[in-house]
């Protein structure tokens, strides 16, 4: 009784939103002075790790805990002793913005936390500002190390690349990788969400390859099972992965689905097809229903997602900020 969607692919990985709360207020990401919501309608994390449960028995084995930032979150660490715990997750692994990184990365690792990836936009410390709205790329930096002290590797860094803002510094970024034990990943910027300035400001896998040319091997690229990145290797040992869900689309190979922190099962990034797991958990959890919407989100995934009707100042599905959605 695996998901298989009308196309074909077996859904065998879940993200999985524990907050829509963020300590940064990245431009791309959360709007200026909100606060990240509050929802009286959020799940609680023993309503989560219900609904993984049953996504595990349905033949999910790789979990993602996103945000929002997860590591706001006070139950983390206990969470992902439970998700640890459970037979049948293979790859059990974190999203953060990195900040709070250094306090809880050992605490982490030693309740079952595979592996983190951690965003950085920049490497200069008022660009990192400008992106994010906090001054906070030294604590990043250290919740880097301290990852990487604690096991939790690979350690992939994950890089939106923007005109005018960080798309000088590519090669930096690679360099940086390699001296902090990291991969960089570099993706393009998707109008999505409450994504701004979009059209003027995103770059396609072309020129971010042109860019990084000189630093690339002469092998050619591989793509991972399950993994929406190519990989190119460097030549100075180790690889870049590019993630291009712009001009690229890897829809083919989708193997996700998304479970967003107020308790809804996304069939796509891009698609506002929501299938609501509340009646499925309240007043009391039935792991029936719930499987029952694992099955409806995956009847519902389209063949391939939509960014259709993207401008600079109306991002498509401006529905869910990306900080709703989990990334
Ligand atoms: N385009 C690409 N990636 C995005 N993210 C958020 N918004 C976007 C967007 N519009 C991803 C980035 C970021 C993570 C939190 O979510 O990878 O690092
Ligand atoms: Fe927070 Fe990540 Fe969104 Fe930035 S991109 S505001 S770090 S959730």
């Amino acid at each position: 009784m695996m998901l298989h969607d009308r196309y074909g692919r077996q859904v065998t990985y879940l993200r999985v939103s524990i907050t829509d709360r963020c300590n940064l207020r990245c431009f791309y990401c959360l709007p200026r002075g909100c606060s990240g919501g509050s929802h009286p309608e959020r799940l609680d994390l023993s309503e989560i790790a219900a609904v993984v449960r049953v996504g595990v028995g349905l033949g999910i084995g790789k979990i993602r805990i996103t945000g929002g930032e997860p590591l706001v979150h006070p139950g983390v660490v206990d969470f992902v002793r439970t998700l640890s715990s459970l037979p049948g997750i293979s790859d059990l692994a974190l999203s953060t913005n990195g900040t709070l990184l250094a306090e809880h990365a050992q605490a982490l690792r030693s309740a079952g936390l595979g592996r983190v990836n951690v965003s950085l936009d920049s490497l200069r410390p008022a660009v990192f500002r400008a992106v994010s709205g906090r001054n906070d790329l030294d604590r990043v930096v250290a919740g880097i190390d301290a990852a990487a002290a604690a096991g939790l590797a690979p350690i992939k860094l994950n890089v939106v690349v923007m005109r005018g803002v960080n798309d000088d510094e590519l090669p930096a970024m690679l360099d940086f990788a390699a001296a902090h034990r990291a991969q960089v990943r570099f993706i393009e910027y998707m109008p999505l969400g409450l994504a701004q300035r979009w059209a003027s400001s995103y770059v396609s896998r072309a020129e971010i390859l042109e860019r990084v040319n000189p630093y690339l091997a002469a092998e050619p690229p591989r793509l991972q099972p399950g993994d929406t990145a190519t990989y190119y290797p460097l030549r100075s040992g180790g690889e870049v992965g590019l993630i291009s869900p712009v001009s690229c689309r890897f829809c083919d190979r989708c193997n996700r689905l998304r479970l967003t922190s107020d308790g809804k099962l996304r069939p796509c990034l891009t698609s506002e097809g929501e299938v609501d797991l509340r009646h499925a958990l309240k007043p009391r959890v039935s792991l029936e229903a719930i499987a029952a919407s694992f099955r409806a989100a995956t009847a519902g995934r389209p063949a391939c997602g939509t960014y259709a009707g993207a401008t600079d100042d109306a991002p498509a599905s401006a529905t869910r900020a990306m900080s709703a959605i989990g990334g």
